[in-house]
């Protein structure tokens, strides 16, 4: 039997993730649009922040815990939603769930999952949330609604940054699909992910879970495709936000928020969150990281509405930053995601644990007994940080 691996940091859960998981599902996590400019500026710009040391401050009696949109949380971190992660791990939806209510943050299902809603609920007791992106077909939305809230769903987050695909050029060279297309590339691939291909073939759960059967005209993954392309709704605007959130009677997040004058729009139509995000850098390649808009976001509606961020957090370092910055939590996708491809449920709790313990020493090191005390305080943050691309926004 092979040694237990040690686990002390996110890039250990990713080698292992990226060995053990096929290719055409490592590539769709691990890319951004285009030139991916975005993407990589996500994490990178976490680094121009630095932390500022403190001493001889009674340190004991840490406490990392918070609130988010009302949800008691053991840390400010909950799991963003992320398609096809059934693909990663075999029931992955499922798993990632169960390790979330195990350790105490929520978990965010996909409307492009894998595991259906109802599956994900059979398998947790904890409520959790359900991430919707507007369909053209309006029957579909408003029966995924009502199943999300019949399984027990209490807060809506709604995705408004992908009514139109961001293209990655790897996902089209890779003719990524669930179930994977077989070709002699994937299958001599595959052939290699051992324990990846043992796992799935235990599992029935290798459709889109939420829209198989659900949705008219969707009996199979072939039609899904041309469905997908079809089904995103470009016609996406305020006062069709407005009409679904004046439907959902919990909390409701919107997410893909990347702009001031945005996130007022989204107070007005009485959201209880706002997520600022640039959805991991697969959508407007080009656009400012999540962490480099945070400030102005927080400055123009922080005390009016919880904002939260994504993008590029790996560490619990990152989170400390995002919160001291003024947010209430953030998401976290890639990180739990190469925890789950590399040991399934187990991988998902060792990531969490790993940025519960870096963010606990790390307000220690700062000085903070508790994350609600985090502030721009906290921070050396470079001349310029939020203020360089300000003059063309007033300009234009
Ligand atoms: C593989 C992958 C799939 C994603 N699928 C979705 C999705 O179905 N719905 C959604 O709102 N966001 C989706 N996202 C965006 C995430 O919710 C989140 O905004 C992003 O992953 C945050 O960046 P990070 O991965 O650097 O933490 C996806 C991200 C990744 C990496």
């Amino acid at each position: 039997m092979l040694p237990k691996p040690v686990i002390t940091e996110i890039e250990d859960l990713h080698r292992i993730y990226r060995r053990r998981v096929p290719k055409m599902f490592y590539d769709y996590c691990q890319s951004g649009s285009w030139t991916e400019q975005t993407f990589r500026e996500n994490e990178t710009d976490f680094d121009l922040i630095r932390l500022r040391q403190r001493v001889a401050v009674d340190m004991e009696g840490r406490s990392t815990a918070t609130t988010m949109a009302g949800r008691d949380v053991a840390m400010p971190v909950a799991l963003a939603p992320v398609g096809l992660t059934g693909m990663q791990h075999a029931d992955g939806e499922i798993l990632a769930a169960k390790a979330a209510e195990a350790f105490g943050v929520p978990y965010c299902l996909s409307t492009m999952s894998i595991c259906s809603i109802e599956d994900v609920a059979e398998a947790t007791t904890a409520p959790f949330w359900f991430q919707l992106y507007v369909m053209r077909d309006e029957k579909f939305v408003d029966a995924t609604l009502a199943r999300a809230k019949a399984a027990g769903c209490d807060t809506l987050v709604l995705t408004l940054d992908l009514q139109i695909l961001g293209q990655r050029h790897k996902d089209i060279k890779n003719g990524l699909s669930a179930p994977p297309k077989l070709t002699p590339a994937s299958i001599a691939n595959m052939a290699t992910k051992v324990g990846w291909g043992r796992d799935m073939l235990r599992t029935k759960r290798r459709f889109f879970g939420n829209i198989v059967g659900h949705a008219e005209g969707v009996g199979d993954a072939s039609s899904l495709s041309s469905w997908t392309a079809e089904q995103f709704d470009p016609q996406l605007d305020w006062d069709k936000v407005k009409r679904i959130a004046d439907k959902w009677e919990g909390k409701l997040v919107l997410k893909g928020i990347l702009d001031a004058d945005d996130a007022e729009m989204a107070l007005q139509v009485g959201a209880d969150a706002i997520v600022v995000s640039n959805h991991g850098g697969r959508q407007l390649d080009g656009a400012l990281s999540s962490i480099r808009m945070l400030p102005e976001i927080v400055d123009r509606v922080g005390s009016r509405i919880e904002v939260w961020m994504d993008g590029g957090v790996r560490s619990g370092q990152d989170v400390l930053k995002a919160v001291a910055l003024g947010a209430r939590g953030v998401m976290i996708g890639r990180a739990y995601i190469y925890g789950l491809g590399a040991m399934g449920e187990a991988g998902v709790t060792a990531a969490l644990e790993v940025i519960r313990k870096e963010l606990d020493t790390t307000m220690a090191l700062c000085g903070e007994k508790d994350v609600h005390a985090l502030g721009p305080h906290n921070l050396l943050v470079p001349k310029g940080f939020r203020g360089e691309w300000e003059e063309h926004r007033t300009n234009a």
